[in-house]
């Protein structure tokens, strides 16, 4: 994808011009419309910056730093499913490790990788702010808590066979 010409949907194009006119300032919108290049393009890469950036009319170096501080955006196109395990310390008290190597010993996948149908990724992340709940995942844009072996599973499950909420 890098270094070809990328442009956003006509919806998505539609949605960045409604949060810019909701929005009191186009640097306001950065984060939106990363999320929005996410759906659209799988990851966020140099062309996905130069996109936003003119786009919103904001420096590319503002755009850049909002892409590298937020693990939620992916910087390498991910499986349907991206799963984030919370590793850090509340996590890790209650059994994050735990919960990676679950994940890792179903999905067949190392942390960092991607299943070979291209529907799991699995990554480990910092702080998703739920500590009170912990251990906690992410899939995609949805929180999992309180994680245990049979929520796991089911999680898993869901996504397989579609009847999660994601
Ligand atoms: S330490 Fe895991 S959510 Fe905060």
């Amino acid at each position: 994808m890098q270094g070809m010409p990328i442009g956003f949907s006509p919806e998505a194009d539609a949605e960045l011009a409604r949060l810019l006119k909701v929005y009191p300032v186009p640097s306001a919108v950065i984060i939106p419309a990363l999320r929005l290049a996410v759906s659209e393009f799988g990851a966020v890469n140099g062309d996905v910056v130069n996109l936003v950036a003119e786009r919103l009319g904001v420096p590319a170096s503002d755009v850049l730093s909002a892409a590298t501080f937020y693990t939620m955006l992916p910087r390498e196109k991910t499986g349907r499913y991206h799963i984030q395990v919370c590793t850090n310390t509340a996590c890790s008290l209650l059994g994050s490790e735990h919960v990676v190597k679950i994940l890792e010993a179903r999905l067949g996948i190392q942390c960092g990788g991607t299943t070979a149908d291209g529907l799991f990724t699995l990554s480990e992340v910092e702080c998703l702010g739920s500590c009170g709940s912990a251990p906690v995942m992410m899939v995609n844009e949805w929180y999992f808590e309180n994680l245990d072996q049979k929520s796991i599973e089911e999680i898993l499950e869901g996504c397989r066979n579609g009847t999660g909420p994601y």
